[in-house]
């Protein structure tokens, strides 16, 4: 009897792991990149759903900069360190402000913007 519920045990744990894993693969499989990324096609949308609440023109919540324009973009990765505020593992420097983290594909694609060259479009 008491091995019957050993076997029980690890039959319900091999189904949870299994689930979580595939899930994970499901979630791999939607990070594909583009081939280029370009702000007005990848990184716009992305900034426009999840930063301009705070950060348009004038800035609210105390947000010190708008990123509504290319250049308003542009100058944050390049001198306001916008990579690594998105990255941050630091609940109190990560943006959004407050959190949570945007998905990693996200992230990625913002990286990837700037390893081809932040393109307009
Ligand atoms: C809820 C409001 C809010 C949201 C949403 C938000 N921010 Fe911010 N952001 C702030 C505030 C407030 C500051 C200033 C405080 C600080 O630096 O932590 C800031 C600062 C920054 C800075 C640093 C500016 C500097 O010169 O030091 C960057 C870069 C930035 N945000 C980028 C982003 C990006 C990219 C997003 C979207 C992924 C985003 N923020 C979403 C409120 C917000």
């Amino acid at each position: 009897m008491k091995k019957r519920n050993t076997y029980f045990m690890y039959t319900i744990l091999v189904i949870l792991f299994g689930c979580t894993n595939a899930s994970e693969d499901d979630l791999i499989d939607q990070t594909e990149l583009p081939e280029v990324v370009t702000f007005v096609e990848d990184v716009q949308p992305i900034i426009n759903n999840n930063c301009v609440m705070c950060h348009t023109n004038p800035p609210e919540n105390g947000a010190p900069m708008p990123l509504l324009s290319y250049d308003n973009v542009k100058d944050a990765v390049l001198n306001r360190g916008l990579i690594s505020r998105i990255s941050s593992e630091d609940l109190g420097f990560l943006m959004p402000f407050g959190g949570p983290r945007l998905p990693q594909n996200l992230i990625d694609t913002i990286i990837q913007w700037e390893e081809d060259g932040l393109l307009e479009e």
